[in-house]
């Protein structure tokens, strides 16, 4: 049986990635936070007692910012391949807490692979690489765009990046960028814009709120559906040797697009409901991300299906569901007050 490890595993990706390595007979090991409130409500459904035989899932305490921590977890578990998927993910917040980000982002990754090489284990390394390391550079973007980070986010991704490929070639270590575009679901962090649309659109629709406050409606992201990327993650460690690889779907929309689809998903118009907050905009902002793929359809045989606007659809009524709808089209529901209370 194969062993992972996987940083990150109560977030977004780390979720979908443990169901997927489950799913291929994999035992999976994932580090997590302590936190005074429970924060593993994404893997809840995963989770088996590790007192039970066939449990293949077990959880560590531990943190990037404590190194030794890592390197005794490394050595204990032995794993066939780390995924390290932790860090300060928001791109907003970086601005807020630049140092903080850095210390996670950015060095918790070469904390990452010198416990891999302290450890002296054989082990298959991905790095989660963002787009935001293209910044300001225009799109199409792939492998070898120039980088051109625009937050401190994406500056502590561009080292995490390069200190990949250095472990890479000094010490002959399989390790390898993912370099992912924006992927979403109904699992994404609420603060994120495609999240914090969808939401909104259920709620309103719902009549729980009437209005989202939103920044810059102009951006304009290559959205694709975090189910689908994790198998790309995966497909980067089975490969023959390593590499860098972009991941998108090829696909770019606005934010405006974004929110033009999921509302009227629910019959709703935007204009009505969307107010502006300068709080929401960035000291810098990255126009545009579009991603080319071509590499990892070539070399890995993946391809994204799911784009920007299907994504804000099957986002909605993952919204809808979650505040008590069960599952049919919203339009057999005129007033979801009315069908809860009924
Ligand atoms: P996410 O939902 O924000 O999850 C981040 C994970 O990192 C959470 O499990 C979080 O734990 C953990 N974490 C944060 N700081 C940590 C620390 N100091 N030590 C240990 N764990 C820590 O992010 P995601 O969307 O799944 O993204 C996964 C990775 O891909 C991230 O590195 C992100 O930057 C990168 N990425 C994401 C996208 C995207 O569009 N989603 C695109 C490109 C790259 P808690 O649950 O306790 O907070
Ligand atoms: N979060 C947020 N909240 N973004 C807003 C809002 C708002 O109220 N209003 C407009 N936006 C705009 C942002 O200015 C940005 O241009 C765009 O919506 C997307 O913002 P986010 O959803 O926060 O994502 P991101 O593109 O900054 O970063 C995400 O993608 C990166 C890959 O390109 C994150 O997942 C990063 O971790 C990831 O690396």
């Amino acid at each position: 049986m194969k062993k992972a490890l996987i940083t990150g595993i109560t977030g977004q990706d780390g979720s979908y990635l443990a169901e997927l390595l489950l799913s291929k007979g994999y035992e999976v090991h994932g580090l997590i936070r302590r936190a005074s409130t429970f924060n593993t409500q994404r893997i809840e459904h995963l989770y088996v007692d590790p007192h039970d035989d066939d449990a293949r899932l077990f959880l560590h305490y531990g943190d990037l910012s404590d190194g030794a921590r890592l390197v005794s977890l490394l050595s204990r578990i032995h794993p066939d391949e780390v995924y390290n998927l932790a860090a300060q993910s928001h791109v907003r917040v970086s601005f807020d807490e630049p140092e903080h980000t850095g210390d996670t982002t950015g060095v918790g990754s070469i904390r990452m692979l010198e416990a891999v090489r302290l450890a002296g284990i054989e082990t298959r390394f991905y790095q989660a690489s963002s787009s935001e390391m293209f910044g300001a550079s225009p799109p199409p973007q792939n492998e070898d765009t120039l980088f051109y980070p625009r937050s401190p986010y994406g500056a502590a991704k561009v080292y995490s990046y390069w200190v990949t490929k250095n472990y890479r070639e000094a010490y002959g270590m399989f390790a390898v960028n993912g370099i992912l575009f924006n992927h979403e679901s109904p699992r994404r962090g609420e603060t994120f814009v495609t999240r914090k649309i969808t939401r909104a659109a259920a709620r309103i629709k719902a009549g729980l709120e009437n209005e989202v406050w939103l920044g810059n409606l102009d951006a304009i992201r290559d959205w694709g559906y975090a189910a689908e990327y994790v198998e790309g993650m995966w497909r980067m460690l089975q490969a023959e040797t390593p590499d860098d690889y972009v991941l998108a779907t090829g696909t770019g929309i606005t934010v405006r697009d974004f929110l033009d689809e999921a509302f009227s998903r629910v019959g709703l118009d935007w204009h009505d409901h969307v107010r502006f907050d300068p709080r929401y905009l960035r000291p810098t902002e990255v126009d545009a991300l579009i991603g080319d793929a071509s590499k990892a359809e070539q070399k890995l045989g993946w391809k994204a299906t799911v784009d920007g606007r299907a994504l804000a659809r099957l986002m909605v009524d993952a919204d809808l569901e979650a505040i008590g709808y069960e599952g049919k089209p919203w339009h057999d529901v005129v007033d979801l007050r009315s069908w809860r209370a009924a």
